[in-house]
């Protein structure tokens, strides 16, 4: 038999269960960070965040996914969940009155600070303040849209927050909402081993970073920065802040003009 994966105080989980066993509707454990996520497509889930450190983490229930089937909430025999748009046009919409009662089914089981986001191209950039405020929640709801997106009175009734992943329109939110979740669950306590660092990386302090090297020292004839094979901390310190600092100013002039600012406070 495989032995048990530690279990952080929770209940056990075991080794050989695949994440997609995982994430079947297993109750929520207290004090786990919950990601729940209504979808046409359940069956892209765990999709990435099965992979790798997010993965472990979600073997070893250090956070908890739920993939919920909007067309179970269908209407009629077919189990319809959409209806051409108010006004004419193009596509179709997800009806209120299937996306509401999913909405409301897991609501019931929020706890805390939850808020319920809809993946939006209309929404709110997300970024990296964000994702370190939905790790501080209890959980989290994510509306996956698909085709012209859902009945606006769903949006307004819930209180919903539209978060966009970019300027760019994909065909369904399933990307957007692995992609916050992956930025968010790295970020709870526990979930990077030693090796990794969410201290010194891209955007933890607003800033970009610093290039990064590793053996052989010569490749293609090129040598890595003797200051980073020096051994001497202070200066390989300078070395990498100043380089930061480069990157940002030049790459990225929005973030350095706002790191200029708060220096100037
Ligand atoms: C084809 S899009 C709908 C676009 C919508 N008609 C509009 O123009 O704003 C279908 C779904 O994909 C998701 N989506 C598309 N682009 C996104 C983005 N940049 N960020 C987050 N979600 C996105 C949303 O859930 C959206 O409801």
């Amino acid at each position: 038999m495989t032995p048990p994966n530690r279990s952080h105080g929770k209940q056990r989980v075991m080794q050989a269960l695949k994440p997609r066993e995982l994430m079947q509707d297993t109750p929520d454990y207290v004090h786990v960070w919950q990601a729940h996520v209504l979808t046409l497509f359940p069956e892209l889930f765990p999709g990435v965040l099965g992979a790798s450190l997010t993965g472990r983490a979600l073997k070893e229930s250090q956070w908890q996914l739920h993939a919920h089937d909007l067309r179970e909430y269908g209407l009629t025999k077919h189990r319809n969940v959409d209806d051409t748009p108010a006004g004419g046009g193009a596509g179709m919409v997800l009806r209120a009155d299937v996306v509401g009662p999913a909405i409301e089914a897991v609501q019931a089981r929020a706890m805390g600070r939850w808020p319920i986001l809809y993946m939006s191209p209309r929404g709110k950039r997300f970024d990296q303040a964000m994702a370190r405020d939905l790790a501080s929640c209890a959980g989290v709801t994510m509306l996956c849209g698909r085709f012209e997106g859902v009945d606006e009175r769903v949006i307004e009734h819930y209180g919903i927050t539209e978060v966009s992943l970019g300027d760019f329109v994909m065909t369904g939110g399933e990307l957007a909402a692995q992609a916050m979740i992956d930025a968010t669950v790295r970020l709870l306590p526990g979930v990077l081993g030693n090796a990794e660092s969410t201290v010194e990386e891209s955007h933890s302090d607003g800033l970009l970073e610093h290039p990064q090297y590793t053996k052989p020292a010569e490749w293609n004839d090129r040598a890595i920065p003797p200051v980073l094979m020096s051994g001497n901390h202070a200066e390989i310190a300078k070395w990498r802040r100043e380089m930061s600092h480069k990157l940002t100013a030049e790459r990225r002039p929005d973030l350095w003009a706002a790191h200029q600012a708060r220096k100037d406070d």
